[in-house]
């Protein structure tokens, strides 16, 4: 299965992706877990993306699908994969396009997570994520870590993202509104897209996500 995961910062992509992909057997792959990796590594492509993310703008189109692709062309991404955050405007939408179809493949699905915005914004805010690997994610009420401040996958400290403060997550929601959610409507033009509602306990929405994938539940 080749799914991209759509919804506003804060919907919950990282964590549903995390558990979608174990069921489905597909590697997650989320380009904003791939940045954040660069920057605590140092590499250049973490400098090139650093000021954009801290800014809450997307990372210029170049560096962003050059890594994506580079991430999708490794042997566990063969049999499929679970895009998450990627694409985020119709350029990258119409460059994996145009790359699955130079394999002879397609998406199978685009899965949209909706989230009304107060949530979203009680989601960010209390979020942790943990040093050693951003793909451990916290919330300090709704599924707070065994020991506070600890990463109970891997002892990790737990931080605050830094583009999740007050006011990057405007600029966040915004840059969502008029780069990312035209790609919904060109996925329905395909007739790929599946809207979910991604309230509720965590379990849920996985449930809900693999009934309403093609071929599942
Ligand atoms: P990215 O890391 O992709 O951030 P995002 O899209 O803003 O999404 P988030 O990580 O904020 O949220 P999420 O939906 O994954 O929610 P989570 O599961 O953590 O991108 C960051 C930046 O990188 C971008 O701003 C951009 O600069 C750059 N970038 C990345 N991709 C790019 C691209 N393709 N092009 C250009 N630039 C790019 O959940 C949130 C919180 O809610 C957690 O605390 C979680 O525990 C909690 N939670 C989750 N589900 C539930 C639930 N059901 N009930 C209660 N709490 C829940
Ligand atoms: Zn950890």
């Amino acid at each position: 299965m080749r799914i991209v995961l759509v919804g506003p910062p804060g919907a919950g992509k990282g964590t549903q992706a995390a558990y979608l992909a174990k069921n489905l057997a597909i590697p997650h792959i989320s380009t904003g877990d791939l940045f954040r990796a660069n920057i605590s590594q140092g590499t250049e492509l973490g400098k090139k993306a650093k000021s954009y993310m801290d800014a809450g703008d997307l990372v210029p189109d170049e560096v962003t699908i050059g890594m994506a692709k580079d991430r999708m062309s490794q042997p566990d991404a063969v049999n499929g994969f679970l895009l998450d955050g990627f694409p985020r405007n119709v350029s990258q939408a119409e460059a994996l396009d145009g790359m699955l179809t130079a394999e002879g493949m397609r998406l199978d699905a685009v899965l949209d997570l909706e989230v009304p915005e107060d949530e979203v914004v009680k989601r960010i805010a209390g979020r942790r994520i943990c040093r050693n690997d951003s793909s451990h994610v916290f919330h300090v009420s709704y599924s707070p870590p065994k020991t506070e401040g600890v990463c109970d996958v891997c002892g990790g400290e737990l931080y605050q993202r830094q583009d999740d403060s007050e006011e990057t997550v405007r600029t966040r929601l915004d840059v969502y509104h008029t780069q990312t959610e035209p790609i919904i409507d060109y996925y329905k033009a395909q007739g790929l897209v599946v809207t979910i509602s991604a309230l509720g306990k965590v379990a849920e929405v996985t449930q809900r996500a693999m009934d309403a994938l093609p071929g599942k539940g």
